[in-house]
């Protein structure tokens, strides 16, 4: 479906019953699972506990990570940082995935104020998941069934660690597309292999940190066009990290094999971007349109795309990449897919683009859709694992329909959700104890989350938070947004 607004999309708060949704997927040949009605309590299938491979999880929830770009510039959590970790702890869920990336060095930081794990910030780290444990037990009564990870990251390519808009890249291979979006010229350095045994290292002196900080597991980030990610996807790249999948994956094990010998009590897990597609363009005035290929086929930089046909997804390499994440003994998996860099309408599904984006090139419930189909074959493929599933913030009111359906039928173990919790915070809670959702709360996906950051601000919820609504950035961000409108269109 193609558009040159939104304004041939149906907006789902439109809806005011479930019929009407699932008549609305039917009418789309939209496959997504969704109930009619509700449990609540102990009967309620997000409410089930999960006993597997050792680890104890209290109920079906996820929370995804999310940065707030709102540390100091010494990568030290504010504030704001501890609101939004306070906020996902008393949520409800039992699984904190990560809590948000934080950078295992400082040039790969992905902006000035996210956080980064050092010698200075371990006790800061330690203190910002007290603070969400101590919530969740005042919210819930119970801490062990509750699992909290740490998000490690490097940022790679889009590392941006001193000043906003001053890209400093890291790169491990030329990238014929994305190159020129962050300004890398022909002659600009790859990470040599060196510089990756350094990384190696500081992911592993990461878990060191992260397991003295109390955390329960890391996540070795390998999504949304970081540097995990890119060496998915290094086809091109020679030596040691490039080329055959062998290669591609060195990093990860050993980053896993780094992080078993110094951190042995650490669960380790991996968010993957599990599928992607070519980078996208377009302004806030246009429809998304995937870049030109010309003469870029067979595509041979991507990861989880068909090199034939790069815009549909193929997971042959996908399915040896879990393969080899079970053969790791890698317990927790959490299915993503393509970057909010180059392709957000494929990562986080919107009514509205972010201001730095495009207006959806598709129905954004194809895009949840596609990520809930792919971690349902990965989850049947792989029962032993832990799968979170993403994606789910666009269903909005029929979120809780969709969740219960997808973990009934074995979609997914866990539902992860992202943006619904900076907007309602408390939906988790709600849905188990059967109350009634609070609409004023429910995530529109407006984007200004992400809109935010790119106009230098802290992230978060400034339509439907009230201390985000009312605040001067508040202010600085519509202005932004509506100089940034008056550029596009001259
Ligand atoms: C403001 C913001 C910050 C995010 N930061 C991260 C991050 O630090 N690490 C990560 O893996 N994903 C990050 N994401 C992606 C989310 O975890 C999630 O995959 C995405 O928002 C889609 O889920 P949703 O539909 O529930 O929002 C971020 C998303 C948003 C909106
Ligand atoms: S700003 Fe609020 S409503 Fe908009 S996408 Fe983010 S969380 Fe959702």
């Amino acid at each position: 479906m193609t558009q040159s607004s939104n304004s041939s999309l149906v907006h789902l708060g439109g809806f005011r019953d479930v019929g009407s949704f699932r008549s609305h997927l039917a009418k789309l040949q939209i496959n997504i699972p969704c109930d009619d009605d509700l449990s609540s309590g102990d009967s309620s299938p997000l409410a089930q506990s999960i006993h597997r491979s050792g680890i104890h999880l209290g109920n079906r929830f996820a929370i995804q990570p999310m940065e707030g770009w709102d540390g100091t510039t010494d990568g030290r959590p504010t504030e704001l940082t501890f609101r939004r970790w306070k906020r996902f702890g008393l949520s409800g869920a039992k699984l904190i995935w990560g809590g948000e990336a934080v950078a295992v060095r400082h040039d790969g930081r992905a902006n000035p104020n996210q956080l980064a794990i050092n010698e200075r910030s371990t006790e800061d780290l330690n203190a910002l998941r007290q603070a969400l444990v101590n919530e969740h037990r005042n919210a819930t009564g119970s801490t062990t069934d509750l699992l909290v990870g740490l998000q490690l990251t490097h940022s790679g390519r889009y590392s941006q660690p001193n000043v906003q808009h001053r890209p400093e890249p890291k790169i491990l291979y030329h990238h014929p597309i994305l190159d020129r979006r962050v300004g890398i010229s022909s002659d600009y350095p790859l990470l040599t292999d060196g510089n990756i045994g350094e990384i190696v290292e500081d992911f592993c002196q990461a878990a060191v940190r992260a397991q003295a900080a109390g955390f329960d597991f890391i996540d070795i980030k390998h999504c949304h066009g970081y540097l995990g990610h890119e060496f998915l996807s290094a086809h091109t790249r020679d030596g040691a990290y490039g080329g055959s999948f062998e290669n591609r994956t060195r990093f990860l094990r050993e980053v896993v094999q780094g992080v078993r010998a110094v951190a042995p009590r650490l669960l380790i897990g991996v968010r993957v971007s599990a599928f992607d597609t070519v980078p996208f363009r377009g302004k806030m005035i246009g429809t998304g349109a995937a870049e030109g290929l010309n003469d870029l086929l067979p595509y041979r930089w991507g990861f989880g795309v068909n090199i034939e046909n790069p815009t549909e997804y193929d997971l042959r390499e996908p399915l040896l990449f879990m393969h080899l994440l079970a053969r790791l003994g890698v317990k927790l998996v959490n299915i993503s897919a393509g970057s909010p860099y180059y392709n957000p309408h494929i990562q986080r599904p919107a009514f509205y683009p972010p201001s730095d984006g495009y207006f959806p090139p598709e129905d954004p419930l194809l895009g949840v859709a596609r990520q809930m189909e792919v971690t349902r074959i990965l989850k049947q493929l792989f029962p032993e694992l832990i799968i979170v599933g993403s994606a789910y913030s666009y269903l909005q009111d029929f979120l809780p329909h969709v969740a219960q359906a997808a973990v009934r039928e074995d979609w997914t173990d866990c539902v992860g959700l992202g943006r619904m919790i900076l907007s309602y915070p408390n939906l988790p809670l709600d849905v188990i104890k059967g109350r009634k959702l609070q609409r004023k709360k429910i995530c529109r996906t407006f984007s200004d989350c992400t809109s935010a950051p790119r106009a230098g601000l802290p992230s978060g919820c400034y339509p439907l938070d009230l201390e985000y609504r009312q605040s001067e950035n508040a202010v600085i961000l519509k202005r932004s947004k509506a100089q940034k409108k008056i550029d596009d269109e001259h």
